[in-house]
């Protein structure tokens, strides 16, 4: 039903495996958690800092598109709700940012990659967010395309990635519920709020199509980070069970999914669909996207304008330790 997965550069069959890969390879195969100081192969640990510091800058990076709206929010209500929310991502950040460390790597060598374009973000994040109507369809659409990806992630083999993710998980939830009540609203209010609700949908549904990554057969990672179970899904299984959940959504808010190619195929028990446009995808991985050069920019300026207060922090501790301990002090 999907695309053929391409081999992953340097994936190894069973014969080529040392005795102790081997081994490692048995124990992820019995559904066993790997965790922080056990023994693991380079390529696993490095798979691993790659995509949870991926997921954890598109946290931190996905809170600017949201911030954005805060002071506009039309209500009390709303902006409360969508300041939870915004904190909500950059907590989330924070766990991964620490699940990350457990593999040797720290948490400052992560931000220098991510502000040298050396460490990527999700794409989704690259695109602006233009009206009221697209916090509910970023709720909606990202966060639920975040949980497709995510829920079973929850099963992930890292132990401490898992453990991360089954608190994301019940905070996203909470996210793509507050985004879809805001398109509600939007969808069933006057012609000109449905009208902003179905721009939102035009304009971020195929953008929320590429949060899965490219298909399966130009996925360079899937097959072996999939036989590691550090990806439980290909790309393509998850996108198609997207579109799947979210049509009904759609059509429940009256709201039309901008793809005429869109249909239900009764074989396979699931919608037909075009495909994004690749070609945009991979520009926006490249760094031409809308909003590229202004979300690393915001990026970079936080991590600066923050450096007197880290610095304050380790001269705080470095006097407390030397207070219990003086010989610490040096
Ligand atoms: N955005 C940016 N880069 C992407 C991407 C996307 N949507 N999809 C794929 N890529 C990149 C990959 O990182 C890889 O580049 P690299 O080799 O330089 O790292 C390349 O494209 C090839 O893709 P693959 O399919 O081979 O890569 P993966 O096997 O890593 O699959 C993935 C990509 C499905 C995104 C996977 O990494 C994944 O499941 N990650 C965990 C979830 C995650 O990162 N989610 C971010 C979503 S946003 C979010 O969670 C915030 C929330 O608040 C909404």
């Amino acid at each position: 039903m999907y695309a053929q997965m391409v081999k992953s550069e340097g994936m190894k069959s069973r014969d080529e495996m040392s005795a102790e890969e081997q081994a490692f390879q048995d124990r992820i195969d019995r559904g066993e958690k790997i965790e922080p100081k056990e023994w693991m192969p380079e390529g696993y640990r490095k798979t691993l800092i790659r995509q949870i510091g991926q997921h954890a800058h598109s946290e931190i990076v996905g809170q600017l598109p949201e911030g954005n709206w805060i002071t506009r929010a039309p209500t009390l209500e709303r902006k409360a709700i969508l300041l939870a929310k915004v904190q909500d991502e950059a907590g989330h950040g924070l766990y991964l940012y620490s699940a990350c460390e457990t593999l040797g790597v720290t948490r400052d060598e992560l931000m220098e990659l991510l502000h040298a374009g050396k460490m990527k973000y999700s794409s989704i994040f690259n695109y602006p967010t233009l009206t009221w109507a697209d916090m509910g369809a970023v709720g909606w659409l990202v966060d639920g395309a975040a949980i497709m990806n995510q829920v079973p992630l929850q099963r992930t083999s890292y132990g401490p990635y898992s453990r991360a993710m089954i608190r994301i998980c019940k905070e996203e939830s909470f996210h793509q519920r507050q985004g879809y009540a805001i398109m509600m609203k939007m969808a069933s209010g006057t012609p000109a709020q449905k009208k902003m609700a179905q721009d939102a949908l035009n304009r971020l549904w195929y953008p929320s199509l590429m949060m899965f990554g490219p298909s399966d057969k130009d996925s360079v990672h899937s097959a072996q980070s999939m036989s590691w179970k550090i990806k439980m899904n290909s790309n393509d299984e998850l996108r198609q069970k997207f579109v799947d959940q979210t049509v009904p959504q759609a059509e429940y808010l009256g709201l039309t999914v901008p793809d005429p190619a869109l249909k239900w195929n009764e074989d396979k028990g699931g919608y037909d669909f075009s495909e994004p446009d690749w070609s945009e995808f991979y520009d926006v991985l490249a760094g031409n996207g809308p909003c590229n050069k202004d979300r690393l920019g915001a990026r970079v300026k936080a991590w600066e304008d923050g450096a007197w207060f880290r610095d304050g922090l380790v001269a705080h501790a470095r006097k407390a330790a030397a207070r219990r301990t003086p010989a610490a002090a040096e």
